[in-house]
């Protein structure tokens, strides 16, 4: 099966005791578990990863580059100031969808800019976990056959 990286930036780790009224009750091990579940019936191999280094961000999106692997990302605050995310990003060799939980647009103004979206194939925005989902959904139907 082919795979796909989702990629989950700092502060996604507390998902579920983080701001439900924002981000959900969902936690990102369940998240994570829907993701794969999903995953499956779409025929792909999806791994869920989080991360509140930088760094480590920024050497996936590498790993994802060399191994010519889809991403579906999202950045979180990253999104909206890191210029070393948005390049290793622009490395991609695959299809990269930038999700955000919320609705950036509806929210403090400083949210409303994301540095990434102009690499990325495309960006979903408050529509909660489904967006994931809808983005692994893309992912699946842009493989040939
Ligand atoms: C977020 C939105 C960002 O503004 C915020 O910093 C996050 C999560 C979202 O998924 O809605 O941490 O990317």
């Amino acid at each position: 099966m082919p795979k796909v990286l989702v990629l989950n930036g700092v502060n996604l780790g507390r998902l579920g005791a983080r701001e439900p009224n924002v981000y959900g009750n969902l936690s990102h091990a369940e998240l994570a578990d829907q993701l794969v579940a999903t995953g499956l019936t779409l025929g792909l191999n999806v791994q869920v990863r989080q991360t509140d280094d930088e760094a480590e961000l920024v050497r996936w999106l590498h790993e994802a580059a060399d191994g010519e692997l889809p991403v579906v990302l999202n950045p979180a605050a990253w999104s909206h100031y890191s210029i070393a995310i948005r390049d290793a990003a622009a490395q991609r060799t695959a299809d990269l969808v930038e999700v955000h939980l919320s609705n950036i647009h509806a929210r403090e103004e400083f949210r409303h800019h994301s540095v990434i979206s102009a690499v990325a194939s495309g960006v979903i925005a408050g529509l909660g976990p489904l967006g994931y989902e809808l983005a692994l959904r893309f992912v699946a139907a842009r493989r040939p056959g």
